[in-house]
């Protein structure tokens, strides 16, 4: 069951019905201010960071879902409604939210209106536009009252919820005409506010929540000031301080009126925090002696009489009289100058409109690197559209905030925001330079590396700490993808901190080489890698042992830990440091590149004589030395994770173990829903697994399709030479393919979900923490590079087609190093084998020589 549509022309996805099986969201902002918005207009935004800078607030677990948001409210003569059918819930007699890249239009209509809601963060600025046209489709005059709606948090999200004796009595605003500003601490150590405004004179407002609800027992859905049809001009002073602005709009039949509503976020320096209150009207004054610098902005006449007449309707409350003839210290207010600057950007509908067109312009540019045509329209939206734009999104929050991350526990993971350039670098490659250079600060000299660090202050996080020992691995990985899109080697030259100490500042290339000398001097009894606190699966807690209900799987050691191994390392360091070898030789540091491939060797014959189980490779040895991942075991016989990584380093290619262990995953570990992660799943908790056994079987890392690592699996399958397998693996977890089954799936039908409940959950099928996961970037990658086979190397871009023969003949533009390659793959998956021709000429091999920038290259491949 659907419950809506792609429209591929406009690059939506068209949400028909309020009542999808969970909110389904679109995220707002790509820099520096971010909007979470649900199909029902709920969500928050927060500026950076979603724990540490949070401007408005959301309540998780609430009841009904997604009660939180920016919200409006229609009063039409009594009649009220929400054109984004929350939080009124007033049966709409039409509705439709339309996601699309970077904003969201949600349009609803009653009783002859239509209000259609478009939200944005436009480029380059801390705020999201609510651009509103309103228009009456019937033959009678209206006389509608509009109100807005945003709750402010306190800022840290965490906080906010926690310390409520302090909280509850610390908000303050001001309302200065149509703005209202949230300075809740700007008193004090704060030199950041929120504002909300809206570009038209307003009949009034509200800040205080209960005045706004009606007490503490009303309800948002029927809150009181909406429902009586005028503003409350309520002045939060502590409690719940919100912004609400009431507009009077009315319509004759068949006109329109468009307003533009901006909530926002500035910053002022320290020796400028104030101005003059003027006719702003404040919750609590502040008496400040006003540095010459502090004036500047307002324009205000602080002596006016009435300053409400100047407004117009909004009523005087000027919170203590100046007496600057008394040489008396006057009372100020936030300094609104920036506010001012950046509502000056969007104080018109053509303005705002301008700054979508804009953001559409800048989208479109981004995707236009990489597109597909071919026969097979979900392939070409997923490829072309929506998983791009879920790499991006990705890439800039890591795994901080989604309606299943809270935004308050979790920094940016090292091994993920590697993993996450893969899905970006060839749209913005100096963003994820930048980013290897925040990474790389983290790592410690011996090359492990916090586990994550914070966006606000990219330090690391010492809660968490290190000693995942997969994660030195993945900064040669994802450095390695940026070279190879980039060419760009001089990165390895750059200095760059250890542990954010500026004096331990060493060439990045050190910081590779440290991460590979980390994993050669950590291994175990078998030769393999030990794995430390976890690896990729920081579900596998091998030196944990913990019995402590609450207690940290991810933290807990209560082994020494140099026992228990990680063939899945082992697997990783087999694919990813031949990279560091070919970079270091190109470097002409040659004697250390052997060392590389000697110990790659070296892993190989280690991965030869233990990693294999007989019919797969095995997953781990726990912290005894017994095998975890293998038919001796009762539960949790065999892994996905090693059967890729492992394949994918090469191993078992020459020896026919890759097609066994691959059939053995296609036996024992795949599904119509995707491949599971381990099978069969854990039944009871073992203690010397950790929190793996800690899920409900088919939950999670316990069996779950952890839609992740299974393009790991479809790559090796293109590698292994059976793209049939691969093609269809892909197509059981990507969501253009599962819209159909929308009602099963319940996650967004445009974003893949981290997982998606496998064979033994009571809920097969059902996908949960949709958004923020590595499956973006691989699953794009996997789709480009292996099965559509346009791939970058250190050398030019590699065209190695492995879409099965029934996918058809298709054409593939992609921009890379500053040149147009138009590719066109004829008879892929015939054999594998093809000739490749360059503008016309014949090429041996299949790497695409570089062209220079600007050129055009006409790429053909057939298949022989
Ligand atoms: C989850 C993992 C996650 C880990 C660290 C676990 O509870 O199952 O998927 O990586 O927490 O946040
Ligand atoms: C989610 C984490 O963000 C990622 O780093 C990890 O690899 C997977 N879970 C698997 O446990």
């Amino acid at each position: 069951m659907r419950f809506g549509h792609f429209d591929d022309a406009n690059e939506e996805y068209v949400v028909t019905t309020p009542d999808t099986p969970l909110p389904w969201i679109n995220y707002l902002g790509n820099q520096d201010f971010f909007s979470l918005l649900s199909h029902r207009g709920g969500g928050y935004s927060f500026f950076r960071d979603a724990r540490l800078r949070r401007l408005t607030r959301f309540r998780y677990q609430s009841v009904p879902a997604d009660n939180d948001g920016h919200f409006f409210f229609v009063n039409d003569a009594g009649d009220l409604w929400s054109p984004t059918f929350a939080p009124v819930q007033a049966k709409l007699d039409s509705y439709e939210c339309r996601h699309g890249l970077g904003y969201s239009r949600i349009t609803g209509s009653r009783g002859g209106v239509e209000v259609a809601v478009t939200y944005f963060v436009p480029l380059d600025a801390t705020a999201e536009v609510q651009r509103l046209r309103l228009t009456n489709h019937s033959d009678t005059a209206k006389d509608l009252t509009l109100f807005s709606y945003v709750e402010w948090c306190l800022w840290d999200g965490l906080d906010d919820m926690l310390n409520l004796q302090r909280n509850l009595s610390i908000g303050e605003v001001e309302v200065d005409g149509s703005t209202i500003y949230h300075v809740t601490e700007y008193r004090e150590r704060r030199d950041h506010y929120g504002f909300y405004s809206v570009n038209a004179p307003i009949e009034g407002y509200d800040t205080d929540r209960d005045a706004f609800i009606g007490g503490p027992w009303g309800t948002l859905a029927q809150a009181a000031v909406p429902r009586g049809g005028r503003p409350g001009d309520s002045l939060a002073a502590g409690w719940c301080p919100i912004a609400s602005h009431c507009l009077r709009v009315p319509l004759a039949p068949g006109q329109t009126r468009d307003l533009v509503f901006v909530l926002g976020y500035a910053e002022n320096p320290d020796d400028d925090k104030w101005e003059p209150l003027g006719r702003t009207i404040r919750s609590a004054p502040v008496n400040e002696t006003l540095g010459e610098s502090s004036s500047a902005g307002s324009g205000a006449d602080p002596a006016a009489d009435d300053p409400g007449a100047a407004e117009g309707r909004v009523p005087s409350r000027r919170p203590m009289v100046a007496d600057t003839a008394m040489g008396r210290p006057q009372p100020v207010g936030v300094n609104k100058v920036r506010a001012r600057a950046l509502l000056a950007r969007f104080d018109t509908a053509e303005k705002a409109d301008a700054e979508l067109a804009r953001l559409r312009d800048y989208w479109r540019d981004l995707l236009g690197h990489f597109q597909l045509e071919s026969g097979d329209e979900k392939m070409n939206r997923s490829v072309n559209l929506w998983n791009q734009y879920q790499c991006m999104v990705t890439f800039n929050l890591s795994r901080s905030a989604s309606y299943f991350e809270t935004g308050i526990g979790r920094g940016m993971g090292f091994r993920d925001s590697n993993q996450d350039l893969l899905g970006i670098v060839a749209m913005v490659p100096e963003r994820a330079r930048q980013r290897i250079l925040d990474l790389a600060a983290t790592q410690f000299p011996d090359g492990s590396a916090y586990h994550q660090y914070q966006p606000l202050t990219k330090r690391g996080n010492h809660d968490l700490g290190s000693g995942f020992n997969d994660d030195p691995l993945w900064l040669i990985w994802g450095v390695s993808a940026y070279l190879k899109e980039t060419g760009d080697l001089a990165i390895l030259d750059e200095r760059v901190p250890f542990d954010n100490d500026e004096s331990l500042a060493r060439p990045l290339i050190d910081h590779l080489v440290a991460s590979w000398k980390h994993v050669r001097d950590n291994l175990g009894p078998h030769g393999l890698p030990l794995i430390g606190r976890a690896d990729w699966n920081d579900c596998l807690n091998l030196n944990a042992f913990t019995r402590t209900p609450g207690e940290s799987f991810q933290t807990t050691v209560n082994r020494e830990g140099r026992v228990a191994e990680s063939v899945f390392i082992a697997g990783m360091a087999t694919a990813c440091c031949p990279d560091l070898a070919d970079l270091l030789d190109r470097r002409g540091e040659t004697s250390i590149a052997a060392e590389v491939r000697q110990f790659v060797a070296a892993m190989r014959v280690s991965l030869h004589d233990h990693g294999w189980d007989g019919a797969w490779f095995r997953r781990a040895y726990d912290a005894f030395g017994q095998p975890v991942g293998s038919a001796e075991n009762e539960e949790g016989q065999i892994y996905i994770e090693p059967q890729g990584m492992c394949i994918m380093g090469g191993a078992g290619l020459d020896d026919g173990r890759a097609a066994q262990a691959l059939e053995s995953v296609n036996q024992r570990l795949a599904s119509e829903h995707g491949v599971a992660l381990v099978a069969p799943p854990y039944t009871r908790y073992h203690i010397e697994l950790g929190e793996i056994s800690s899920y409900p079987p088919g939950y999670k890392e316990n069996g779950g399709v952890f839609c992740h690592n299974n393009p790991w699996v479809i790559i090796a399958e293109t590698i292994a030479g059976t793209p049939e397998r691969a093609f269809d693996y892909y197509r059981r977890i990507t969501p253009a393919y599962r819209e159909a089954i929308s009602e099963v799936q319940m996650t967004e039908p445009y974003v893949y979900a981290q997982m998606i409940a496998g064979p033994a959950a009571s809920r097969f099928g059902q996908a949960k923490n949709s958004w923020l996961t590595g499956t973006a970037a691989w699953t794009w990658h996997a789709a480009t590079c292996w099965l559509l086979g346009v791939r970058p190397s250190l050398d030019g871009l590699v065209v190695s087609p492995r879409m099965p023969e029934s996918f058809g003949d298709y054409a593939v533009t992609r921009k890379y190093r500053g040149a147009t390659y138009h590719i066109q793959v004829t008879g892929s998956g015939k054999t594998g084998r093809g000739r490749l021709t360059v503008d016309g000429a014949p090429v041996d091999g299949e790497v695409v020589p570089v062209a220079p920038r600007g050129a055009r290259v006409e790429v053909r491949w057939e298949g022989r």
